[in-house]
């Protein structure tokens, strides 16, 4: 393993603890689905992003003088044989490039030597049930020797703090990452398109989760451990359900379909949808609609650079989308009035309400302030048009170079009155990954296409 990157986070963290400062990073628990039988395991991705290191039961201590100690499972034949290979505290140092390594069983016995004597203790609020108390105990340990001469740490701190603003700007290791990853869920949305046209043309009954079966090939071909999130693959109505999975329902001819999924390959995320005719051949309507979200999703793109806000890419996508939604007479401007009022208003919310993006990373929401460090204090208060809730707002983040956020405007219609009837049922959501850079951005995930001729194209193939 290239242990430098790790390193080299190691260090940097260490250097915002201070010198008496010490963090403690556990991975995530296994979690037991019934009987014998786990969830698939997934570690931990602040303990990852320091270590790659991917076993259960390990925890990392680092320490503000720039030591770093591993808590792991020990060597046991008997347990490796069911459960596979273990590194062991014997190997991890000149393995991960730790200082020192103990076996995760003497975690109680070793913490409150190491707390001894520090300032404060660093650690992930909110994130890992029961961390707090634990830390707890090993501090109630610590204060039990204070008459022996030991110091007791003061400050409990959140290390998230620290951790979420180095994962926030990506580094050229998961930047290399992020753009096999896409470039792997890109073949697995082309997989997927080409094969709901040939299927259908093939006369055979089609369904979500076939179209899911293409998608997963893909990902696992491509060396993929597993989706970043549960996949959404709807056909028809379905696609107007925002938080909808790969189900059963039947592939239409005549209708679109709705794919958003993208996997994760070494920890990291990609996340991609794009919405296409079934059988490759858009209906008027169709397109109609499909070319808003595409022009709204081109000005968001236009809006993304460097020392743009992060909010600059949502206000440019709901420009476009709501001038369309008067033009095409999803909204009545006799009742709505102009372009500002619908904005003003949020009368665009009964077909887009959701975000343009969200930071991209390890985690498929990853973490990250949406406000600006440096601007915390300037708070401004509104009412909400359609709640009727005051809404304190902070100035949102400005864009710097290596920051990866999705862009993906929809337009989700449900049948109402007033909503021409050739729209109803009709979901679309555009969605590509872009690395910020000094004068715009970066798509990482256009290797499969987003223009409607190009789509019908790749599915004639
Ligand atoms: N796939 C989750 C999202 O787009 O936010
Ligand atoms: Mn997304
Ligand atoms: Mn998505």
């Amino acid at each position: 393993m290239n242990t430098t990157v790790h390193a080299e986070r190691r260090a940097r963290v260490a250097r915002a603890l201070g010198p008496q400062g010490i963090a403690i990073v556990p991975t995530a628990p296994e979690r037991p689905r019934n009987r014998d039988s786990d969830h698939l395991y997934r570690h931990d991705s602040y303990f990852y992003y320091l270590t790659g290191f991917s076993e259960p039961n390990a925890w990392l201590v680092l320490t503000g003088d720039g030591q770093s100690t591993l808590f792991c499972q020990p060597k046991d034949l008997e347990r490796e044989i069911w459960d596979g290979y273990r590194l062991g505290p014997e190997a991890a140092p000149a393995s991960l490039g730790v200082q020192a390594a103990h076996s995760v069983a003497e975690l109680d016995a070793v913490l409150p030597k190491l707390l001894e004597n520090r300032d404060a203790v660093w650690y992930p609020f909110a994130i890992h049930d029961g961390l707090e108390s634990q830390v707890g105990g090993w501090l109630a340990k610590v204060r039990g020797r204070v008459r022996y001469g030991a110091l007791c740490p003061q400050d409990q701190r959140d290390l998230c703090a620290v951790l979420d603003e180095m994962r926030l700007v990506k580094d050229a290791h998961e930047l290399a990452l992020m753009r096999e990853a896409s470039r792997i869920s890109a073949r697995a949305h082309v997989r997927a398109m080409q094969a709901s046209a040939r299927m259908l043309r093939e006369g055979r009954d089609v369904r979500e989760y076939h179209l899911d079966a293409e998608l997963m090939h893909e990902f696992r071909m491509g060396g993929s451990q597993a989706p970043a999130y549960g996949s959404i693959v709807a056909a028809g109505p379905n696609a107007c359900v925002l938080h909808y999975r790969a189900d059963k329902a039947p592939v239409r001819a005549g209708e679109l379909v709705l794919i958003d999924a993208g996997c994760e390959l070494d920890g990291y995320a990609s996340d991609i949808t794009r919405t296409f005719p079934a059988d490759g051949r858009f209906t008027g309507p169709q397109r109609a609609l499909y070319e808003l979200v595409l022009a709204s999703q081109e000005a968001a793109v236009a809006a993304t650079r460097s020392g743009a806000r992060f909010n600059d890419p949502h206000d440019a996508t709901v420009k476009v989308l709501a001038q369309g939604m008067l033009d095409l007479g999803l909204l009545d401007r006799g009742k709505v009035g102009g372009v500002d009022d619908v904005i003003e208003q949020r009368a665009y919310f009964q077909f887009y309400m959701h975000r343009t993006g969200h930071w991209l990373g390890m985690d498929v929401h990853d973490c990250g302030s949406y406000v600006e460090p440096t601007e915390v204090g300037q708070v401004s208060e509104r009412k909400d048009p359609l709640s009727g809730e005051t809404i304190k707002n902070r100035p949102s983040r400005i864009l710097r170079p290596g920051m990866v956020l999705t862009i993906e405007p929809g337009l989700y219609v449900r049948p109402a009155d007033g909503v021409p009837e050739q729209f109803h049922h009709i979901g679309i959501r555009i969605e590509d990954d872009a690395v910020v850079t000094e004068g715009g951005c970066e798509l990482i995930t256009r290797d499969v296409p987003v223009a409607p001729d190009a789509i019908e194209a790749l599915m004639r193939g």
